[in-house]
Formats: C-alpha cells, sequence, structure tokens
C-alpha cells in the first residue's frame, strides 16, 4: 500500500469501493443494478485516486503514484486520466487479485489437510504449492481482448484457435479460470497439488501484457505461507467461507479463520 501511495486509511476505501468496482453483480455490494454499481464503483476509485496523484506532481514521495505523476514518455508527462486509470489498475490489479490468492490458497490448504501437513514438515516445499496456489484459485477469472487481425503475423496465417477461424475485431473472452484446468495440459487438473510440478498455468496472462506484479504477487503468498506457518501450530476455520458473486475477479468476501500458536 504506502509503497504504491495509498495510505491505511486508503485501504478501507478499496475495500469498500473496490468490491463495488469489481463484484457489482453481488446483491450485497449491488446499488440499482450491476453495471451501475460497476460504474460508481469505477467513479468512486478515480475520484479517490485523482486526490492522491495531483498533488505528487513536482512534488514526489518515495512511491510509485509520485512515479507516475512525474514520469515522461518521449518528453511527454501522462495526462491526468492515464495517471489516474495507472493508478487504478496498480492498485485493484495488485490488491484484489493478492488478496483472493492469499485467502483462496489458505482455504485449498484447510480443505486438503494432508497437504497442509506436507508444507509444515517441509518448508522446501512452500514454492511448488504457490504456483498451484495461483492456479488452483480465481483471482483473476477472464479478460477480455478484441482481435486486431484476422492473422498471425509472424506465421503469416490465418487465427485459428481449435478450429475456429478467429476474424479482425471479434471480441474474445480468455478463460483462465479453464485454461488453468485444461486436462490436455495438467494431470489430474482438478485436483489441488502442493507438489505439483511442473505446472505451466496462465494465471498470470501471457505475451507482452503478461502480469507486472507476477513476481510480487508470488513472494506476498510465499512470505505469508512461511509466517503462517511458522507462527501458529493451529489453522482453522470457524465458519462456512463466502464467495461473492463475480465474472472478473474471483473473491472471498467472508472466511473465517481461527489461529493458534
Ligand atoms: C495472484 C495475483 C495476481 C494475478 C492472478 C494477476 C493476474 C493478472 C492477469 C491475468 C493479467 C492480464 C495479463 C494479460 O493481459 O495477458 C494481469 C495484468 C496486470 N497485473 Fe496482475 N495479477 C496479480 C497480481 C498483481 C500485482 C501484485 C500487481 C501490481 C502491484 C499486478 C499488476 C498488474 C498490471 C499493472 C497488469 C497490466 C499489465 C499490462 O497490461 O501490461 N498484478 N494480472
Amino acid at each position: 500500500m504506502r509503497y504504491l501511495g495509498y495510505t491505511e486509511a486508503g485501504l478501507g476505501v478499496f475495500d469498500q469501493v473496490g468490491n463495488k468496482a469489481i463484484s457489482g453483480s453481488d446483491p450485497e455490494f449491488q446499488r440499482d443494478g450491476a453495471a451501475e454499481t460497476t460504474a460508481l464503483g469505477y467513479r468512486l476509485l478515480r475520484e479517490y485516486t485523482l486526490k492522491l496523484v495531483m498533488p505528487r506532481r513536482g512534488c514526489p514521495h518515495a512511491d510509485a503514484l509520485s512515479a507516475l505523476a512525474n514520469g515522461k514518455i518521449d518528453g511527454t508527462p501522462l495526462s491526468e486520466s492515464e495517471l489516474v486509470e495507472m493508478g487504478i489498475l496498480l492498485m485493484l490489479a495488485g490488491f484484489e487479485t493478492t488478496r483472493n490468492a492469499v485467502a483462496g490458497g489458505i482455504l485449498a490448504l484447510l480443505q486438503h489437510p494432508a497437504q497442509m501437513k506436507s508444507l509444515r514438515q517441509d518448508h522446501k516445499l512452500i514454492r511448488r504449492a504457490v504456483e498451484e496456489i495461483v492456479r488452483w484459485t480465481n483471482p483473476a477469472i477472464t479478460m477480455m481482448r478484441v482481435a486486431t487481425s484476422d492473422t498471425v503475423r509472424v506465421a503469416r496465417a490465418n487465427t485459428e484457435i481449435s478450429g475456429k477461424q478467429i476474424k479482425e475485431g471479434d471480441r474474445l473472452v480468455l478463460w483462465f479460470a479453464s485454461a488453468n484446468r485444461d486436462e490436455s495440459v495438467f494431470e489430474r487438473a482438478d485436483q489441488f497439488d502442493v507438489t505439483r510440478s511442473p505446472n505451466p498455468h496462465l494465471r498470470f496472462g501471457f505475451g507482452p501484457h503478461t502480469c507486472l506484479g507476477g513476481p510480487l504477487a508470488k513472494l506476498e503468498l510465499r512470505i505469508t505461507l512461511e509466517e503462517l506457518l511458522k507462527r501458529y501450530n493451529g489453522v482453522e476455520s470457524t465458519g462456512k467461507p463466502e464467495r461473492s458473486q463475480a465474472n472478473f475477479v474471483g473473491s472471498l468476501k467472508r472466511f473465517p479463520v481461527r489461529l493458534t500458536v
């Protein structure tokens, strides 16, 4: 949070407003309909981010928002709307996804106690567990793309996916959730396995727009697991986990646990 330039108070704002932007379909967060709720969430995020980012122009702090506010592309500073959209992207992409991967990973380990035990016994397994948690949980379920060409430029061939011809202007949905359970790629694709190797998941996307924060997200997950297992002898669920209704970022709204030392 601080590294990005958002304050502790900002965490509360993102928690409340982020739920509207990301989970507008969920009745708990909804106001006047799903599309209206999402639009409201993004409007509030823009207003809040604008207030943080503009004072940093010419008066930088040691944070990422300041780098954006004072950065230039080919000598031109970013426009106000570019600044705000980049700020929101960094915060939402970094916060909503990672918190859900952490919570989803702990839930998966509680549902697979033998694997939790293996991790306790051998912390070296944590790195593989992180990859499996990222594959297994659903921080980013789908994304949209619009095809810019009928052909794959490098191969100079028509773009075809599983026999389906893709035309310029076609709107495509990338189902990361499905790709990561593809049984032609993963053995026992529908099983959670912290020892899985290799694990060629596509959870952070692919190509030039691959997730900027993938290594950071994996570091956060690894440290959380290491510390959790080191500090607490017991982690137990004390209530039913509740998922939000969302088709973009899957989240756990509530997941009560008891930690014992
Ligand atoms: C488990 C956690 C995360 C998951 C599952 C995730 C997933 C993704 C996915 C699927 C994409 C789209 C890739 C594509 O378009 O091909 C993406 C893009 C992006 N992510 Fe993440 N992400 C995570 C954490 C983070 C973190 C911690 C940050 C930064 C603090 C971050 C920043 C970004 C940014 C800036 C982009 C846009 C990159 C671009 O368009 O060039 N993400 N992420």
